[in-house]
């Protein structure tokens, strides 16, 4: 194969890795990000860091099968643990994960961070601790995205380390920049997600031993949203 067709959630992930980078894809899969981005040569090098077996196997496929054994390194590691320091890594991206899981591995990898790589992130849920853990690291949102792709809502965040930035409640829920650009694919995530936190709210109240803790932040969040989309 010798050509690598994204898809538009990746595709829209490829725009956000500035031109001649040395790219470190993290849960690389089948390597199609890396590949993709090597083949249009708009990044120099990169590594592919795969923790399972059989996706690490299909990484190094598709870079075999793609010519690409000399700008591609595929490693079978945790996390940023495929990173060193020699690879000169300036653009990291950790793509289809939960956010919690993005975050733990940046949490856990800190040492292989030297702090000047731009981080292309796109998680699957979980953005609020994602962005919360950018805050409480110095980390500035630069660019985020929502898109929708087969029936699913995908969020792209991209962020550099800035020194210390202060995000509100409201901003770590729905996304400093989104909030301003309220594109149509974001109001239309949140108008779904209203419908769904509105009927999770009605069966809260009917039934019994809901915590109130969990019914009172149920309402928070109907409250934003409904403010938000107001
Ligand atoms: C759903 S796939 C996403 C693949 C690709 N990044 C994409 O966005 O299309 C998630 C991949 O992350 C890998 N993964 C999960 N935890 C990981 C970790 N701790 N270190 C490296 N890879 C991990 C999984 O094995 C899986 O192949």
């Amino acid at each position: 194969m010798k050509q690598q067709t994204l898809s538009m959630r990746l595709a829209r992930v490829a725009a956000q890795v500035p031109a001649g980078a040395c790219l470190a894809d993290i849960g690389s899969d089948h390597a199609y990000l890396p590949v993709a981005l090597l083949l249009r040569g708009s990044i120099t090098a990169a590594v592919a860091g795969e923790v399972a077996l059989t996706p690490y196997q299909a990484a190094l496929r598709t870079v075999r099968d793609n010519g690409l054994e000399q700008q591609v390194s595929v490693r079978l590691a945790d996390g940023l643990a495929a990173i060193e320091p020699q690879d000169r890594i300036s653009a990291i991206s950790l793509c289809g994960m939960g956010g919690e899981t993005i975050r733990d591995l940046l949490d856990s990898g800190q040492a292989r961070l030297s702090g000047q790589e731009r981080l292309i992130l796109q998680p699957n849920g979980g953005e609020q601790p994602l962005r919360q853990w950018l805050m409480d690291n110095g980390y500035r949102i630069l660019w985020e995205e929502v898109l929708r792709e087969n029936r699913f809502d995908y969020e792209i965040i991209v962020a550099e380390r800035s020194g210390p930035v202060s995000y509100s409640a409201r901003e770590l829920y729905f996304g400093p920049l989104q909030m301003q650009l309220r594109s149509p694919a974001f109001l239309a995530k949140w108008q779904r997600l209203l419908h769904l936190k509105q009927r999770t709210l009605e069966r809260f109240s009917r039934a019994q031993a809901v915590p109130e803790e969990k019914v009172q932040d149920m309402a928070r969040q109907v409250r934003w949203i409904s403010e938000l989309l107001a």
